[in-house]
């Protein structure tokens, strides 16, 4: 079966399944730690090359602030309780968003993580924190902007390749397949420039009941698509010969 390269996940729907239980939302966010592991776990063991997880969005900061102090505080413990077995198992660890929304304290730990697992040549595992795909647009955007301003290049010479490179992504791989678990049909401003071709993948499992199963029947969903990257089908059949 092909394998994607690279999986992006939107791990929606933790509220409604801590609601069902009648628990506080915050209680689904804690149990939606358990398929973050198995993610990460299943993607190293079939050596898929990258993950990008989305955790927090730039318009999550607009929930109740228990609740983005909790999920704050999840992020910070979950770190410094995973980060040595992450780096054993050789997965290098970044993180794409806004980072100076972040607490102090929440940054340089996030910074020493990086730092920790940077040379390791495993599973590329992004976590997408105060992150929104309008914000990553504006910041590649004001940063090719500046080089121009300074001399440094030409508008001329900005294309899809430079664009790319100063997206948070960077040299990344563009996403073969999208998951979104909870039952809604959307992207929510995730990756909108690196998903232009991706395959996407809609569950109504909600996140914390996402197990190896529900993986398994996205991997199995992507190994049936045809890409064809704007080509006609035969075109692609004709590569492939
Ligand atoms: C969306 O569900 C989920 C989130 C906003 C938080 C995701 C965070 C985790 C899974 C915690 C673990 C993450 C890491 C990286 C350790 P929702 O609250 O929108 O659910 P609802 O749609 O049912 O309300």
């Amino acid at each position: 079966m092909t394998l994607p390269r690279h999986v992006a996940i939107i791990m929606d729907g933790n509220g409604r399944w801590a609601r069902e239980r009648g628990q506080l939302r915050t209680a689904g966010h804690k149990a939606g730690v358990v398929p973050v592991r198995m993610c990460i776990e299943e993607c190293a063991r079939r050596r898929v090359e990258a993950l990008t997880l989305f955790a927090f969005s730039s318009e999550n900061w607009m929930r109740p602030s228990d609740e983005v102090g909790s999920l704050m505080g999840l992020f910070m413990d979950a770190l410094d309780r995973e980060v040595e077995e992450l780096h054993a198992h050789g997965v290098r660890l970044r993180f794409i968003g806004e980072r100076h929304a972040l607490s102090v304290r929440l940054q340089s730990r996030v910074a020493a993580v990086e730092e920790r697992t940077a040379a390791n040549s495993g599973l590329k595992l992004q976590i997408a924190v105060s992150y929104g795909g309008r914000w990553d647009i504006l910041a590649a955007t004001r940063a090719l902007a500046a080089r121009c301003a300074s001399g440094e290049l030409r508008p001329a010479d900005i294309n899809e390749s430079l664009f790319a490179h100063a997206l948070a992504l960077g040299e990344l791989p563009d996403p073969d397949l999208f998951i979104r678990t909870g039952g809604e049909r959307r992207i929510s401003n995730f990756l909108l420039w690196n998903m232009a071709y991706t395959e996407l993948y809609f569950t109504d499992t909600l996140w914390p009941d996402f197990d190896v199963a529900g993986l398994e029947a996205a991997l199995q969903y992507f190994g049936q698509r045809e890409r064809r990257f704007g080509l006609t089908g035969e075109q692609v059949a004709g590569q492939d010969s």
